[in-house]
């Protein structure tokens, strides 16, 4: 018998370490997301997102171009219209900003999944994920936008719709939208465990979609619960969901896999703006170093039970990992 156990004899050498490592990142597991902009030539980068640009119609057909070719797999979009109004029109109008760039990507046959966030925030004068009635958003005449804006996305060429705007009994109203029109193929990713999280604050600069007034705590969940979240999770399957998503990622690792062990659905994780940004800024000052932090934050995800990643580190992924 040996006097102790020597877990050194496993971590000698880079090919051991290889040769048992559990967990490992893959391109084929991340979906990086883009925002779409009106005009023309527009090439934008977001002040407290480096590297990260706002993208006018042609431009993103460019940067897919280049997406596709790194070896990325799979799209998340964002719109920002050219008019926001009361009702949001845009998002679920036929020219809508995301309608267009999705015919345009599908013209262009590139061989990447192009999936597209279903929220309101973009879209309103207020900001908010839906329309407001006396002060607070009206659940129910939102879904019934949503679900139209899922369909217009979907016609247009989406591959899946993702919503995030936390409205109750929206992937049931989406579902039945989308099955009802010949789309009963189409999966839904859903953001069901989408928590009030301070770490959103970047990407409200870059899709301007700050709350004119208030804050998003009528809907999101609150950062202390997450029996609420297994419960939104077995919700939204019910409901139809074919993905379920965790967002943010990092200080909800715990959701994560909970998620993972109870539901037999695959599990996305949304590494925000916040994580990406605060990486971005620690590798600036030369206090982290960008690409090996990121890599364990990713793997970190990944192994608390993420399936998928949507992360802005994608394309610095695809650099990284050599493909
Ligand atoms: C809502 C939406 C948000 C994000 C994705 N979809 C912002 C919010 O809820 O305020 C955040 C993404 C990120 O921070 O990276 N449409």
């Amino acid at each position: 018998m040996e006097k102790f156990k020597r877990f050194r004899r496993l971590r000698k050498s880079p090919l051991i370490r290889d040769l048992i490592r559990e967990t490992k990142l893959s391109l084929d597991d991340i979906i990086y997301p883009l925002i779409v902009v009106p005009d023309k030539k527009v090439k934008k980068e977001i002040s407290s997102m480096p590297d990260y640009y706002q993208l006018s119609i042609d431009m993103l057909i460019e940067e897919l171009k280049e997406i596709e070719q790194l070896g990325l797999k799979a799209v998340l979009l964002f719109g920002i219209p050219e008019k926001k109004d009361e009702m949001g029109s845009d998002c679920y109008s036929p020219q809508g900003i995301i309608q267009r760039a999705v015919k345009e990507i599908k013209k262009n046959n590139l061989n990447l999944y192009v999936i597209t966030d279903i929220c309101m925030c973009e879209y309103t004068i207020s900001g908010h994920c839906g329309i407001i009635k006396d002060g607070y958003i009206d659940n129910d005449e939102t879904i019934k936008l949503l679900s139209k804006s899922a369909l217009t996305h979907v016609q247009a060429g989406a591959d899946m719709v993702a919503p995030s705007d936390m409205m109750d009994g929206r992937v049931k109203a989406i579902r039945e939208i989308l099955d009802e029109n010949g789309f009963s193929e189409t999966p839904i990713m859903s953001y069901a465990m989408k928590y009030a999280s301070s770490f959103y604050a970047p990407f409200r600069d870059a899709a301007e979609s700050t709350p004119q007034f208030g804050d998003r705590k009528s809907h999101q969940i609150d950062p202390g619960n997450i029996r609420q979240a297994l419960l939104e999770a077995e919700t939204d399957i019910q409901e139809g969901a074919d993905i379920i998503m965790v967002k943010p990622a990092i200080a909800y690792l715990d959701v994560i896999s909970k998620v993972k062990e109870k539901f037999n659905v695959p599990v996305a994780a949304y590494n925000v703006s916040g994580e990406y940004a605060m990486v971005k800024a620690g590798s600036k000052n030369g206090w982290l170093n960008e690409k090996a932090v990121a890599m364990e934050m990713l793997l970190g995800i990944k192994r608390a039970g993420a399936d998928l990643i949507i992360t802005y580190f994608g394309k610095s992924l695809a650099k990284w990992l050599g493909k």
